[in-house]
């Protein structure tokens, strides 16, 4: 890519940019704004070292603490917000300091929480390290942590000042994690943006590799269909649902996997889910749920779970906190690139769709 950073506007729960490029640290200080006197980083083991490089070069103008907290979905516990909020306790933290989320999604989840309650919300500086956590997580204010009854159950809308998706970040991602978050990325072009799929699909190589144009390219675009959707939508009273392809089905079979397998993993079988029950329903062709077979299983992707969970994974589903009184939803798509919702379908229709992916 080019080296000047692009810069995407988002206006849900205030205005600020995505900014995506290589190299990003030097834009922090402006990013953080005037005033700020003190920063807390909070980062996951596999940081610690960007986050002490982070500290020697902030550290002539601001005080900054560091949070070292566990990998992926241990960090969001109620514990762990808590070893924060002491921090920054015993750091005499005030309304106009600022939280950095240095991470991947489940610690700029967290660090966003930590952002949102701590005095009733100070600035919140997202410096997402996955692709997940740029194409997604870290875009559009949603903060939250786990509890012990389910995933994201208690958090609060706080939009961030900044992202700055530095791509150089990515280049020692492990290969698995960096595929496993390009389900959000093909998400992205399954729901709005069709170009996308057809980067991947030209070039899988070059498309997923973090130094080249295209990867930029299909990332960019991600980023932008999740500003386009949050600016318009911030709280989720409608538009912002559509993001939620494939995880109805995906957020059931994180939790009948207790939550060991990967985010875009569970997503990538929520989303062929969701595309055989389209085309049982009409508003999907057969050659679009094979175009969904085709692109995840070229970022080796899983594309179906074994029969005999099929109970596990309905009971989890009625329970989700997106179900409405108990009421299943699905988001579908209406062709490639366009959304609707599929509202109470009935179970022998749902088993119809999952016999289809099960294994
Ligand atoms: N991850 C879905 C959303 O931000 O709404």
């Amino acid at each position: 890519m080019s080296d000047t950073p692009v810069r995407i506007p988002v206006s849900g729960g205030g205005r600020y940019d995505v900014v995506v490029g290589r190299d990003l640290t030097e834009l922090i200080p402006e990013a953080l704004g005037d005033g700020v006197r003190k920063v807390l980083i909070v980062h996951q083991p596999a940081q610690g070292r960007r986050a002490e490089v982070l500290r020697q070069r902030l550290k002539g103008d601001l005080e900054v603490l560091l949070a070292e907290v566990p990998d992926a979905e241990e960090a969001k516990r109620i514990e762990v917000a808590s070893f924060c909020w002491g921090v920054l306790g015993q750091a005499d933290f005030t309304r106009s300091d600022a939280v950095i989320g240095l991470g991947g999604g489940a610690v700029t989840d967290l660090a966003g929480f930590v952002a949102a309650t701590w005095l009733r919300g100070v600035r919140l500086l997202q410096l997402p390290t996955t692709v997940l956590g740029m194409v997604d997580a870290a875009v559009g204010g949603k903060t939250g942590i786990n509890t012990t009854e389910g995933k994201n159950l208690v958090g609060a809308f706080h939009a961030p000042i900044a992202v700055l998706a530095d791509l150089t970040t990515l280049d020692t991602l492990p290969r698995n994690e960096l595929l496993a978050g390009f389900a959000e990325v093909v998400k992205a072009g399954f729901i709005a943006e069709p170009s996308i799929l057809d980067t991947v699909e030209r070039d899988l190589a070059a498309a997923t590799d973090p130094a080249s144009a295209a990867f930029a390219e299909v990332v960019t675009a991600a980023i932008r269909v999740k500003a386009a959707v949050v600016s318009d939508d911030f709280t989720e009273q409608g538009r912002r649902e559509s993001l939620n392809y494939g995880h109805t089905l995906g957020h059931a079979v994180e939790y009948a996997e207790r939550y060991q397998w990967r985010h875009g993993s569970a997503v990538s079988v929520g989303m062929v889910f969701a595309a055989e029950l389209g085309r049982l329903v009409g508003r999907v062709s057969d050659a679009e749920v094979d175009r969904h077979r085709a692109i995840l299983a070229s970022l080796t992707l899983p594309l179906g779970y074994p029969a005999n969970r099929w109970p596990t994974l309905l009971s989890a589903m009625r329970r989700d906190k997106k179900s409405r009184g108990g009421m299943l939803r699905f988001v579908l798509l209406d062709g490639i690139g366009h959304t609707s919702i599929l509202n109470g379908p009935e179970d022998h229709l749902l088993f119809t769709a999952f016999q289809e992916i099960a294994t």
